[in-house]
């Protein structure tokens, strides 16, 4: 499935080697990235790049208004762009993160802003770098790249799209970009659907979960913050058991099951409830609104 994989941590001793060693990463600290539209996802996106190495001098962000880019600079601890023309201007990277209904039409406004060497990376559900390509001057080099935000404390997944014309060196500046996302891999534009279904949308249902889970263990008894201390444990120390274990989920699900105890107990009324189809369905639902929503 994929051609390339970055892994790393938020707890990297440096930003420059990955955690399986492989070759050190390009230096960033002279990339310059203009990007329009930080919001819920180009905020995560921004902090990323920066724990990255890009200096905040070099990331110029640009919202609708000036206020808005301000504000959004100041939480970032990046910089405002006085224009969109200024944040372009002399840009390696053009990070468009605005709404997908918006995507074409700011694509189409920047066209001939867009210095010819910049990579662009859409962060837009729905929108084929086919159609994106089409919006700017033929030739220009443009990827999609769909993260979660749990991006933002170096533990989410981006699913990257590389287009025809972007270069190797700059296909490896995108995963380079992303080296502190937590999990970066190349996906084609086929599989962005599940992608989106198991790991876009996926963080959303996870955080659902978390919460019946809280809520019920307040109404066993539990105060709330350490039932909120208890659930988030132990959701993330099972994720981390399998990720270093490389355990199937079913084998350690097992091995907490004794005959007629607790667990089994839990387990057996888990699926009485239809947990696992209604996780299937809304995985299924996410999969199919992305294909819906993708009319290139
Ligand atoms: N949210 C997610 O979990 C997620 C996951 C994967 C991909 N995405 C993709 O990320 C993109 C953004 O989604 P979002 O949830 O981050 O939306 P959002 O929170 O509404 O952010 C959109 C940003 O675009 C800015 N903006 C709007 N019009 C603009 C313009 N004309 N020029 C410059 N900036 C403009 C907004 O600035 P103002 O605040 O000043 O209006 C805001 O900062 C979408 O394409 C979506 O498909 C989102």
């Amino acid at each position: 499935m994929t051609d390339s994989t970055s892994q790393s941590t938020a707890s990297a001793s440096t930003p420059t080697s990955d955690r399986d060693g492989a070759a050190s990463r390009t230096d960033l600290s002279a990339v310059r990235v203009a990007l329009i539209g930080a919001g819920n996802m180009g905020g995560p996106v921004a902090r990323t790049f920066l724990a990255a190495g890009v200096r905040p001098e070099n990331l110029r962000i640009t919202n609708s208004t000036a206020a808005s880019s301000e504000r959004a600079a100041q939480e970032l601890g990046a910089r405002a762009a006085a224009s969109r023309s200024e944040a372009l201007e002399d840009a390696d990277v053009v990070v468009l993160g605005v709404k997908p209904y918006q995507l074409l039409d700011l694509a189409s406004a920047i066209r001939d802003e867009v210095p010819a060497g910049a990579v662009v990376i859409s962060l837009a559900a729905g929108i084929t770098l086919a159609q994106i390509e089409g919006a700017l001057p033929k030739g220009r080099s443009v990827e999609r790249a769909m993260p979660n935000t749990p991006i933002s404390v170096g533990e989410g997944a981006v699913g990257m799209m590389r287009g025809g014309s972007v270069t190797d060196e700059q296909h490896r500046l995108v995963h380079d970009l992303f080296a502190r996302a937590g999990v970066a891999v190349d996906i084609t534009e086929e599989q962005v659907h599940a992608f989106i279904g198991a790991a876009g949308s996926l963080s959303a249902f996870v955080f659902a979960l978390i919460e019946a889970m809280t809520d019920e263990a307040v109404r066993l008894g539990l105060k709330r913050d350490l039932a909120d201390s208890l659930v988030q444990q132990t959701v993330r120390g099972a994720a981390t058991m399998l990720l270093e274990s490389g355990m199937h989920a079913a084998v350690a699900k097992n091995g907490v099951s004794s005959p007629g105890g607790t667990t089994v107990q839990g387990l057996a009324a888990l699926e009485r409830e239809g947990v696992r189809s209604g996780v299937a369905a809304a995985m299924a639902a996410a999969a199919q609104t992305s294909r819906e929503m993708t009319q290139g």
